[in-house]
């Protein structure tokens, strides 16, 4: 069985260690894992006054997350919660009320700071969040990455074992989390 996994890259700065975190993650994922990135800088602010009509950014957002078996976050940490553009992204797609695009989707998330907690108080924040939008969310393995750049190549390859070794282990865990979810919870239910 393969799976299709939307990422979020939860930064939208153009030199991103989370962009290179997020290549880093899909090189070494199984190979049955397909992925697709779901942007997010083209949103606008969300206000309850769309959710009458939404627009064509918002639909597409929703419809990304709907198309996908599973969701992983890779986000950076600003000011000890995720960024707003990613938020905002998420609101989207809760809404409208009752059309929850996260309701029973398998998650997990990871994320990469230049700081040595390695964004371990913004991904609580999303647990959070995610766990009040009904997401089966990857409780373990943990991944917070304190970036060295020595340790990783713009295109994602990896230059140290050790830490190779640690992100397969995510992506292979992330793989049977996401199988268990949808053995149990198959997606016409
Ligand atoms: C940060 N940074 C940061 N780091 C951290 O460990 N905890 C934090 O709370 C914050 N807060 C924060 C706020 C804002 C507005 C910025 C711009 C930065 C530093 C952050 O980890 C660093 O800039 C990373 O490089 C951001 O990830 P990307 O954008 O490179 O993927």
């Amino acid at each position: 069985m393969s799976y299709k996994v939307g990422y979020f890259v939860g930064s939208l700065s153009s030199t991103s260690v989370n962009r290179i975190l997020s290549k880093a993650l899909i090189n070494v994922a199984p190979d049955d894992l397909e992925f697709t990135e779901i942007p997010i800088r083209q949103l606008p602010l969300y206000s309850p006054d769309y959710d009458a009509d939404y627009p064509a950014e918002g639909k597409a957002l929703k419809q990304a997350i709907e198309a996908s078996d599973a969701i992983l976050f890779v986000t950076p940490e600003y000011n000890r919660s995720i960024p707003g553009a990613l938020k905002n992204a998420i609101d989207w797609a809760s809404r409208p009320w009752g059309q929850n695009s996260f309701d029973h989707m398998p998650t997990a998330v990871a994320g990469a700071s230049i700081g040595v907690i390695g964004t371990a108080v913004a991904q609580q924040s999303l647990r959070a969040v995610m766990s009040f939008c009904n997401a089966r969310q990857m409780t373990a393995p943990e991944a917070y990455i304190h970036f060295n750049p020595d340790v990783y190549q713009d295109d994602g390859t990896i230059t140290n074992a050790d830490t190779e070794e640690f992100l397969r282990g995510f992506m292979a865990e992330f793989r049977e989390h996401i199988e268990r979810v949808h053995t149990v919870l198959p997606r016409s239910s």
